[in-house]
């Protein structure tokens, strides 16, 4: 099992759904950079589930730092966030895990771990652990945004429901970053939910694509092969349970534009190269180009249901059909937009400090 990633920042992700904890730890953190205790609550309260549209199952995420921190500043070791699990209802998993849920992690997790696996919950596989890397991104989320760098998300399809698409990044991303449901306008916003509202009526779930943007970059950041910026945002993104596809800039839909379409001019605006339209997503060559760096992230309906679905028994190895009890959202890419921006700040401060040095997000330099 390999829970770890990141080349000059390294996130490590530990705990089980309905275990004591679940939390992260942050390697190669440099001396210095400021903890911003309110701006972690407030990005874990946006993953947190809130209102009639999502599960029963809340947890406050009282988080604790119990490593790494000095005086509200981190020391340059290793920072352990914990978050307690205090809202668990075990039983509704029974003992052994035997017929698998259909599209989530059950089977490939039996077969992996020979029943070890903790299959309560989900486990270590559950959505519940995304909440560790909602902590440790806004931690390098608010180091970020002191050197002018944000990051924001909304939804931008559901179902058949949509939004208007970026316009103004700077204004867009600060009306996302104070929204429960993100959508740059009401009317999507309605029109998403009754979606969410309708699917849950039916015992049933729907999942949507996100559209991201981050600013403020600088150019020059990125490698040019493997580790190029794509590919570690891919990387990290694709490590979200129940992200299917990402695609940046024009993504797929270059494939329906001729070369002169699909082409970013450059300009140089107010001293500096800029291209004219931002079809790469403010990525050339895995190395970014000053533009805003843009993608898309589509997130699959929540597999857990509650409609009769077709499974097996894996103690009788015959077919069966289950019925699922437990605590599930009818829709989780609202929740999951919060687990999207951590994982770009995870990957931005990586590239940041594999560029510039680790100190480069510590308030003195
Ligand atoms: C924030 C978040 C919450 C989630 N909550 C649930 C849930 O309540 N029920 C469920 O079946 N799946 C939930 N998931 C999705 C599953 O964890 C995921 O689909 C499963 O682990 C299989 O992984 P895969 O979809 O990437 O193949 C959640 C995912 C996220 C990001």
């Amino acid at each position: 099992m390999k829970n770890s990633f990141g080349n000059n920042i390294t996130v490590t992700l530990f705990g089980e759904s309905h275990g004591e904890y679940i939390g992260a730890v942050l390697d190669g953190l440099a001396p210095g950079i400021k903890i911003d205790r309110e701006y972690i609550e407030v990005k874990l309260a946006l993953r947190r589930p809130s209102g009639k549209i999502s599960t029963a199952r809340v947890e406050s995420d009282e988080f604790k730092i119990v490593s790494g921190e000095f005086r509200g500043y981190t020391t340059g070791a290793p920072i352990c966030i914990l978050i307690p699990n205090t809202n668990k209802r075990s039983a509704d998993y029974g003992d052994e895990m035997d017929i698998p849920r259909p599209s989530h992690a059950d089977y490939t997790a039996h077969v992996k771990y020979h029943g070890y696996e903790d299959h309560r919950g989900g486990g270590h596989f559950s959505g519940r652990l995304t909440a560790a890397i909602v902590a440790a991104g806004a931690l390098l989320g608010s180091a970020l945004e002191s050197r002018g760098i944000r990051i924001g998300s909304h939804i931008t399809e559901l179902h058949g429901a949509f939004d208007r698409p970026f316009e103004d990044f700077e204004s867009d991303i600060a009306l996302l970053s104070g929204k429960q449901f993100p959508t740059l306008t009401e009317s999507a916003e309605a029109s998403m939910k009754k979606e969410i509202e309708k699917a849950q009526s039916l015992g049933d779930s729907v999942g949507g694509i996100l559209e991201s943007a981050i600013i403020g970059m600088p150019a020059g950041v990125g490698e040019p092969w493997f580790d190029s910026m794509e590919s570690m945002l891919s990387h990290a993104l694709f490590s979200i349970p129940a992200v299917k596809g990402v695609e940046f800039g024009l993504g797929f839909a270059f494939a329906d534009v001729y070369g002169s379409e699909g082409n970013d001019p450059f300009e140089v605006k107010d001293g500096e190269v800029k291209t004219i339209s931002n079809n790469n997503g403010g990525i050339n060559g895995g190395i970014t180009n000053g533009m805003p760096i843009t993608f898309r992230t589509v997130i699959k309906p929540t597999p857990t249901i509650f409609k009769d679905q077709a499974s097996v028994s894996l103690s009788k190895m015959e077919n069966t059909v289950l019925k699922s009890g437990g605590r599930h959202d009818p829709a989780i890419i609202h929740r999951a937009r919060a687990v999207v921006d951590a994982m770009a700040a995870i990957v931005m401060a990586d590239a940041l400090t594999g560029r510039y040095g680790t100190d480069y997000l510590a308030e003195k330099n």
